[in-house]
């Protein structure tokens, strides 16, 4: 049988512990047998990342932009405890960090749903997509304690020294206040975002704040989002027969628990925290979960939504048998692959990604699992598989299909 052609280099970004364990033998033996894989390297484990002073981060996310498409492993985002096991020079930032903000980026999680685990929430039938705007808002603030009464402002001044002041509160006592900001950049980049991943995937897009409270601040991203979407999306989206929804942030978390699902949910940064959080959860489980970094300039960067299962990884390392799922980091691989084939015309590359998806959710589907699904599926799993039986198991089958 000849292998499948590739025309331009998949970005392959390998990173940390178990995940890493797991990445070459999903290489080997789930895809290089039917692929003539093409990809350019990048080695963002810890400490590829501390000996280059992390500029191979941002060689990474350079080569995304010029390939397009990149396919990155689960990585560490060093704490002082990782510090110190790995004997780091310092604590580097989150990868994904830097690269989401070099490619101005924005994150989807999808769930994968198998039918013998059920949703938490019964209506729910296809996979709810969250796009989380991870920038600003709470998550850049500044904050004061006071524990004396006063008058708390706000005060803009601008490039000519003018200033604009608007009283929050006058505290009659001890209290806290926040200041939070956003830019009209990053909210119609944003919105771009959610709207090409709709039209990529044919998904209707929803989106929530509480303008009715927020008169400024919230309503921004509201008219943010309905001046681009008239503009520039509302006849593709008319198109294929997709449909923006806008509504209150209250309305659409109520809607959510009656519909059946199948809608990318764009939500602002603290509430996408929350609920992909929430949503992950009542679909299942994390290691269920796929992701894409989806830039408005067209660049895709596919990984799993879990991190580098650490606890697994030091099981491994006494010679135990672990039961990490790859699932989502076998999906990151479809994804990344079918995007590629989308992008250079290669439809059997889009036709292998399908049917490794399709018989992973087979494989489930009649029993065959590793242990944290088998933890949560009805009826119960027929073979509870480990780690590198997961991999054999569905290698085996797609020798007989592909
Ligand atoms: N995208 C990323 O690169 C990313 C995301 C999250 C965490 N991290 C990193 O991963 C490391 C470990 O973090 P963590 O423990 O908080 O998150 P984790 O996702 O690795 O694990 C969280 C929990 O979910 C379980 N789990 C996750 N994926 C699983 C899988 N595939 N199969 C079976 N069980 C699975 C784990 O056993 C654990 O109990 C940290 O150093 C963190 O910085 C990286």
């Amino acid at each position: 049988m000849s292998k499948i052609q590739m025309k331009t280099p998949l970005v392959e970004i390998d990173g940390d512990e178990m995940t890493r364990v797991l990445w070459p033998i999903i290489k080997e033996k789930l895809l290089a047998p039917f692929v003539e894989l093409k990809t350019e390297y990048y080695d963002l484990g810890i400490k590829k990342r501390d000996e280059t002073d992390d500029q191979v981060t941002l060689d990474a996310a350079n080569a995304i932009k010029k390939y397009g498409v990149g396919v990155k492993n689960a990585t560490i985002t060093p704490n002082q405890e990782r510090a110190k096991e790995y004997s780091l020079k310092k604590q580097w930032k989150s990868p994904n960090g830097t690269i989401r903000a070099m490619l101005d980026g924005t994150v989807f999680r999808k769930p994968i749903l198998v039918n013998n685990i059920k949703p938490a929430v019964k209506s729910w039938k296809k996979p709810i997509v969250v796009g989380r705007h991870a920038y600003g808002d709470v998550y850049k603030n500044a904050e004061i304690k006071t524990l004396v009464p006063g008058k708390a402002e706000i005060v803009f001044t601008d490039a000519q020294g003018r200033q604009t002041r608007e009283t929050i509160m006058e505290l009659p006592g001890p209290g806290i206040i926040q200041g939070i900001h956003n830019t009209n950049a990053s909210i119609s980049s944003f919105a771009r975002s959610c709207f090409e991943y709709c039209l990529d995937q044919k998904i209707d897009c929803w989106f929530a704040t509480k303008d009715t409270i927020s008169k400024q601040y919230d309503q921004t991203f509201k008219l943010i989002f309905e001046d681009i979407f008239k503009n520039e999306y509302q006849q593709p989206f008319e198109k294929i027969g997709i449909s923006f929804f806008y509504s209150l942030i209250d309305d659409v978390v109520a809607k959510m628990m009656k519909t059946e699902g199948g809608m990318l949910w764009a939500c602002k940064n603290y509430d996408g925290d929350v609920m992909s959080d929430l949503v992950a959860s009542a679909f299942g489980s994390l290691a269920m979960m796929s992701s894409v970094l989806v830039s408005p300039h067209g660049y895709y960067e596919y990984e799993a939504a879990h991190g580098t299962v650490q606890r697994h990884y030091y099981k491994h390392l006494k010679g135990e048998k672990t039961s990490t799922n790859s699932v989502a980091l076998i999906f990151a691989w479809t994804g990344a692959l079918r995007k590629r084939g989308e992008l250079d015309a290669l439809p059997q590359l889009c036709a292998f990604s399908d049917k490794v998806e399709k018989t992973i959710i087979e494989m489930i589907e009649e029993g065959y699992m590793t242990g944290d699904l088998a933890a949560i599926c009805n009826p119960p799993a027929k073979r509870v598989l480990d780690s590198m039986q997961f991999i054999d198991t569905l290698a085996q089958r797609l020798e007989k299909i592909v």
